[in-house]
Formats: C-alpha cells, structure tokens, sequence
C-alpha cells in the first residue's frame, strides 16, 4: 500500500540528517539496516524478494537536500522537545507515549533508559511485522527491548507470526486507525499519556481522526495530543497544490491539507471537538527562530550550504506543531494559545 510507503520517506530521511550530522540517534542505522535485512521475509517469490531489497538500498543511497534535512532535524528535535517536557512534568508517575502510525520511529529505543515510561506504538500489520522481525534480527534492538523470540524463517513464517510485542516497558501492535472502536484496542492504561500522531492525521479522513481525539479524551483522565502536520496555506497559496498533485502521482492523498492549510484553521478545527484541552500550536518555522539556541543554530548553519533562506523558511512555514493538554503544560514558545473554559493550566 502507498501510505505504508510513506515511512520508509520518514525514515530515510532521518537517515540522511543523521548521517549529515544535524541528529544523534544510536538505533537509527541499526534498524535501518536490520529492516533492509528482514524485509525479503515479506515478499514471496525470490524475484519479489530481491526486488524489495534492491528497493531499500537504493533508497539508502538517496541524497537529501539540505532543507528536507534541516526540516527532518527541526521535527525531530521539535516533537523530543515537548515528550521531554511532558515527561518531566511526571517525574514520578508511571506515564505512557502512544505513537499512532509510529512506522519506523526510533524513539522507542531513544527513551528506554526513561524509568516508569511505557511506549506504544502501533501501525499497519505489515509495517509493524517487519519492525518486529528487524528488532528480533539485532542484537543491540533485542537487548534494547527485552525480548528474544525466534525470527521467522521465511515468508510462510513471516505470514503466521504473530505482529506484536509486549513487555512492561513496549507495546507494539497492529492496528488501521480507521478501525479503532474502542481504546482498549490500544491496551493503554489509565497513567498521564501523550499521544503522538506525527505526519500521520494528515493522511486520514477527518472522521478518523475525530474519532480518535474524542475516544481518548473521554477515555482516559489525563490524555494528551502532540501532532505534526504539513498545512497546504491560504487557499490561493500554491505550496498545497502543488503537495497534492506530487502525492497524487504516488497514490497518496492528504484529504486535509487544503482544509486546515493554516495555525488559525488547525485550531479552530480542535476547538469545534469540544474536548476540554488547552492548545498551543506553532510552525515549525517558529520552532526554528525561537526554540533552538544560538550555538546550536549556528551549529547546523554550519552542516550543509544553504542559500535559500527565504524557501526554506516558506516551507516550514507550512508545517506545523500542534499540543492539546491538561494537567501539564508545555514550557516551549508557541504562537497560538488557546486556554479551555473550564481548565484553568
Ligand atoms: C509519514 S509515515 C510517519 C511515520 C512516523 N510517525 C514518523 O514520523 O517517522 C505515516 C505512517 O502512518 C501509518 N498510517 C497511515 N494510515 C494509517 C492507518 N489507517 N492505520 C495505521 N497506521 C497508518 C503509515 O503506515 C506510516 O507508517
């Protein structure tokens, strides 16, 4: 499917900004490498097999821009910045990350050594069986998460074994988002959660997503939302057209984009829920002028040539952050602010 497709872009990318030296993650080339050697198991034939692999090394070897790196490194930062600043807020609760659509996410190994956290990550069937297998196929990854199960053998394997892993410390398991009915599917408890959705409501149905939102708010009594999106702009803005056209041509929709193209729009699309969460929303351009210090700006200044400033601040302009909270508050500078009624954070 397309959109499962959508995190190896994810994935690929932090490689490339990893290797550029704008990141630090220990896991990353590890799983990457460990993905290229299990992903045959997901193929039958030995052409399919070998096709799937060529496939992933290829992509290996493909150069980023400077500003698709930039842009990975300020996501990332960006998002680790407010789970730490949730975390903290919890220093001695049990707590929980819920990763929707986590893909390839390395941070589940990043936040191991993080006492009383749980991480649960859930994805399509076939995304999460293959970070099973390339978790199983690593020493280093296995160690990380505790478990030591057989890796399949081979495709026949692959298709019986079951997707999910479960310790005290990391829940991964299978789910499509447009069938969560009950939050119990997500095995989650009831410990202060945030739950991450990063570059993953952009490819859902408005109805998805809502339902979502609403099922956990009302579900559990401390629940809160950290969401990347790209936003298509104004209307007459070009930037989102021009995204959906490019998708389009890889079978991809964003139904969306166009619709909460701005801050303004994104939340004014969460208040009309009702949810009773307080919001702070920010581009990642902002993120970029007003949350990194000036040592480490100067520092990725310094990685990569980049004369397009104006471009690329255009761009990041277009992407944005958004935290719907209770019982915490982000201490990071945010554009938009929206207190709820009865919620005096
Ligand atoms: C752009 S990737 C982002 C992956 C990860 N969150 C990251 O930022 O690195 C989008 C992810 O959402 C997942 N996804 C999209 N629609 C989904 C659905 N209906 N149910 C479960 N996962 C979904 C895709 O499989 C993919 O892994």
């Amino acid at each position: 499917m397309a959109i499962q497709e959508t995190d190896y872009d994810a994935l690929f990318s932090r490689y490339s900004a990893t290797n550029k030296g704008y990141l630090e993650d220990e896991y990353l080339a590890e799983l990457l490498q460990s993905l290229i050697d299990v992903a045959p198991l997901s193929a039958q034939s030995p052409h399919q097999q070998m096709n799937t692999k060529r496939k992933l090394l290829r992509m290996k070897k493909s150069i980023k821009m400077p500003i698709i790196n930039r842009g990975t490194f300020l996501r990332t930062v960006a998002i680790d910045s407010v789970i730490e600043s949730f975390l903290d807020s919890f220093p001695n609760e049990k707590t929980q990350v819920v990763s929707l659509g986590a893909g390839s996410d390395t941070r589940v190994f990043r936040y191991s050594d993080r006492p009383n956290l749980k991480w649960i990550e859930c994805d399509f069937e076939q995304t999460v069986k293959l970070k099973k297998c390339a978790i199983l196929n690593s020493r280093k990854l296995r160690t990380c998460i505790g478990i030591n199960e057989e890796l399949p053998a081979n495709h026949e394997e692959f298709k019986s074994c079951s997707p999910t892993i479960d310790t005290p410390s990391y829940l991964l398991h299978a789910l499509d988002l447009n069938e969560l009915t009950d939050f119990q599917q997500l095995n989650i408890s009831d410990a202060p959660t945030i739950v991450l959705a990063e570059c993953v409501f952009c490819y859902l149905p408005d109805s998805t997503c809502n339902n979502i939102l609403s099922l956990l708010n009302s579900s559990l009594s401390n629940c809160s939302f950290l969401i990347y999106d790209p936003m298509g702009g104004e209307p007459t803005d070009n930037f989102g057209k021009v995204m959906v056209n490019n998708l389009a041509q890889r079978n991809i929709s964003m139904p969306n984009l166009m619709k909460y193209g701005t801050l303004d729009a994104q939340n004014a699309r969460f208040q009309a829920l009702g949810l009773n969460l307080n919001a702070a929303l920010a581009t990642i351009d902002h993120v970029m002028e007003t949350w990194l210090s000036r040592e480490e700006l100067a520092r990725i200044s310094k990685l990569e040539f980049l004369d397009e400033l104006e471009e690329c601040k255009l761009l990041f302009k277009h992407y944005c952050l958004i935290v719907l909270f209770k019982g915490w508050k982000p201490e990071q500078n945010f554009q938009v602010r929206t207190i709820a009624k009865s919620n005096d954070e």
